[in-house]
């Protein structure tokens, strides 16, 4: 039987992932503006048979955000630039459904679609920085129960838009000067809590039908959204049995939803350190941690807590007490950080070094890593990676001494076997709700016309 393939996707961040990367020595420190630091990477994970790149966001900053969110590019922006210059990788990116229009998120992700051939996804995020309604119009950051209400709408509405067009609408026939098939063209009329939308989109579907959905919750409500609505989910783990545990829970949520739970892929985020040996990846993750402040380290885990202010406790005492801080931002996120703690009797300074520096199992030879990612498959913990780039040489160090290893086992393809995303994925065309409709249509009347 052929073996469970892995999939793939390259993170890719300018100016280092972490507080301190960017003053690496080999570190590019004006990556995350950079396009020929973008157009590079998104090649090597081409070159690399990757599934799909990806670039993640957020919409609210202060000087104490960290390097790459700083100053960077908007993610649909990015990728269709570099939709240009690859052929065949898929092209993910984050957009808030918090903070923006459906009509504008479906012409963006569809026009990115069309652009690359059919290898478009949208990472569906909530936004838990509060600072994002202050730059969006908003009197307050909506509570997260409700921004995950919102989110399901603002989806629902951005798919029900994507399907304005049948596949055959546009004859556009010169001899007869017909352009369209109006029969085929449909309007939403969509009219709910939060967002009032007629349509039709102003642009048709693409050969993979519609973009692939990512989303990457751990909260109660996270984990019910991504079961209900993603292709792919991302998540963030400590190690293989909290993997396991959330791999389990997410495949039973899905098939909950009347899923089929194969059909959703669980991508957790890692940020592998590959040597050629042992004692060069050690090193490689000395140099990286080396980097990082103890003020950086207390900066990076504000973050979860909508950027909180973690310098004012004692740094060698017990992690304080924070009631319920970081509830209404990243929940899942803050929560797994109070319980390590609490969990393992920590202070204030080995969380936040845990945090900033995570001494991940991915961090080894090649041999080494690459088995890590067999049993992580394997053993039910994972359907595939989200590579981001925890060292300058990240990606390159990945496709050219793990990814070969992984296509050697027959764990991963050799060359890619389909053009589009969806096809990457091994997921369906969806088929278009009215054309859909109008063959129900046709098949009850054929068969009334029979009786
Ligand atoms: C690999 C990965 C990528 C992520 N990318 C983004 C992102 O681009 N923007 C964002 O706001 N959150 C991103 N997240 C964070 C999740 O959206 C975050 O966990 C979110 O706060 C989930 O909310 P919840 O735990 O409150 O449900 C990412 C998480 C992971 C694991």
């Amino acid at each position: 039987m052929a073996k469970k393939q892995v999939k793939l996707g390259a993170m890719i961040q300018g100016a280092g992932g972490g507080w301190g990367d960017w003053r690496h020595p080999d570190s590019v420190a004006d990556a995350a503006i950079n396009f020929p630091y973008y157009r590079k990477h998104a090649q090597k994970a081409e070159e690399g048979k990757f599934d799909f790149v990806f670039i993640a966001d957020s919409v609210s900053i202060n000087a104490k955000s960290s390097p790459h969110y700083l100053n960077r590019f908007e993610p649909l922006t990015i990728l269709s630039a570099i939709a240009a210059v690859t052929e065949r990788i898929g092209l993910v990116a984050t957009l808030t459904s918090s903070y923006s229009e459906p009509y504008t998120v479906a012409r963006q992700f569809a026009s990115l679609d069309h652009i690359s051939g059919g290898r478009a996804g949208w990472n569906v995020v909530t936004s838990w920085l509060s600072g994002s309604a202050e730059n969006y119009s908003k009197a307050e950051h909506p509570a997260h129960e409700k921004r995950y209400r919102i989110a399901q709408e603002h989806l629902d509405v951005v798919k029900g838009l994507w399907d304005s067009y049948e596949d055959d609408a546009f004859p556009r026939d010169k001899e007869t000067g017909r352009f369209l098939d109006a029969s085929k063209q449909h309007a939403l009329n969509h009219k709910g809590e939060f967002f009032s939308v007629k349509g039709p989109l102003n642009i048709s579907r693409s050969k993979q039908g519609q973009p692939v959905i990512f989303q990457a919750g751990t909260s109660e409500d996270g984990r019910n959204f991504a079961a209900k609505n993603a292709d792919a989910i991302f998540v963030g783990h400590e190690n293989i049995e909290a993997a396991k545990l959330y791999y389990a829970d997410l495949k039973r949520r899905a098939a909950g939803f009347g899923r089929n739970p194969d059909e959703l892929f669980i991508l957790p985020g890692i940020g592998p350190i590959v040597g050629r040996t042992e004692e060069e990846a050690e090193r490689k993750y000395r140099e990286k941690v080396e980097l990082v402040t103890i003020e950086d380290a207390l900066t990076a885990l504000g973050r979860p807590f909508n950027d909180h202010d973690f310098s004012q406790y004692p740094l060698d005492e017990p992690f304080p007490d924070l009631g319920e801080l970081g509830a209404n931002s990243q929940q899942g996120g803050s929560e797994r950080i109070k319980k390590l703690a609490r969990e393992n009797n920590l202070t204030l300074r080995e969380v936040a070094l845990r945090f900033a520096t995570p001494r991940s199992t991915f961090v080894g030879s090649a041999e080494k890593v690459a088995d890590t990612i067999q049993t992580w498959i394997e053993e039910g913990a994972a359907d595939g990676f989200i590579i981001s780039l925890a060292t300058p040489s990240g990606l390159d160090d990945f496709v050219e001494l793990v990814v070969p290893i992984l296509q050697e086992r027959g764990l991963f393809k050799q060359d890619y076997e389909a053009d589009t995303l969806r096809g990457h994925l091994g997921l369906p065309v969806p088929a278009n709700r009215y054309s859909l409709q109008r063959e129900t249509n046709n098949l009850s009347e054929t068969v009334e016309i029979r009786a």
